[in-house]
């Protein structure tokens, strides 16, 4: 596992963009899953302000990690979050953006988009493949929308799994651990103290981890794995080396 902290959120957002930029510049096409929640915000709001043409935005094709089961109108849209930082202040053509329809039913929109990954993406050892998967943590340790309490639909034989928010009972729509572990590069964009137990576990007692956290069981084939942290996320681990 790569892992870089840094001591600026700005810091953060550079560092992961500029990696970003190396990997898309070996593609005709850069195929990306956005996570959800606030963490992206930042991000999206760092690219939104970049000059024109910093990013190549016309090579990228956007699809989500997960989505709430809510209408793209909704507060609580990963996709209307994303608008709203992102895809208002850049140019892209619509064909380029893969939205989960939350507003769908939960249990058909799962295996509509599980399909539609399967036509859009390339398939390694038959399963569909992101060039970069960005990843949040919860503070219970959770991933994309794969929570602990049903850390079962990790090994999902599906593409996309339904799950439910284990407080507030919303519907999710999420990739399964299949897919997550099946893109070229993953990188977990995790800030926040109240995240800084869950990561020490994770990289301080990881067999244990994986038997609770989904977060834990992110294990690229690839060996692409980046922990992005910022300084209070990782203030729990030994020796931290702050960038
Ligand atoms: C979502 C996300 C989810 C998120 C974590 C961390 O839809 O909420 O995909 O997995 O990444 O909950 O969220 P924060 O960045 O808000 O802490």
């Amino acid at each position: 596992m790569n892992i870089q902290i840094f001591s600026t959120q700005t810091g953060l957002n550079h560092a992961f963009t500029e990696r970003m930029k190396e990997i898309a510049s070996e593609k005709r096409t850069l195929n990306i899953a956005l996570s959800g929640g606030s963490t992206p915000k930042s991000l999206f709001d760092y690219w939104a302000q970049l000059p024109e043409g910093e990013i190549d935005w016309k090579k990228f094709r956007f699809f989500w990690g997960d989505e709430r089961c809510v209408p793209p109108s909704d507060h609580e849209s990963n996709y209307k979050m994303t608008k709203e930082h992102l895809f208002d202040f850049i140019t892209l053509p619509n064909k380029n953006i893969f939205r989960i329809q939350g507003e769908d039913d939960p249990t058909s929109e799962a295996k509509r988009y599980g399909e539609l990954l399967n036509h859009e993406l390339e398939i390694t050892n038959g399963i569909p493949s992101f060039d970069i998967l960005m990843l949040g943590m919860g503070d219970d340790g959770h991933t994309a929308s794969i929570f602990p309490h049903q850390i079962n639909l990790w090994d999902s034989l599906e593409n996309c799994v339904t799950a439910i928010h284990p407080i507030s009972g919303q519907k999710r729509v999420s990739l399964s651990g299949k897919v997550i572990n099946a893109a070229k590069n993953v990188f977990f964009l995790v800030t926040g103290e109240n995240k800084a137990e869950k990561v020490k576990e994770i990289f301080e007692q990881p067999d244990q981890a994986k038997k609770q956290y989904p977060a834990a069981l992110v294990q690229p084939e690839s060996g692409n794995l980046y922990w992005f942290l910022d300084e209070p996320a990782a203030k729990r681990l030994h020796n931290n080396p702050v960038t």
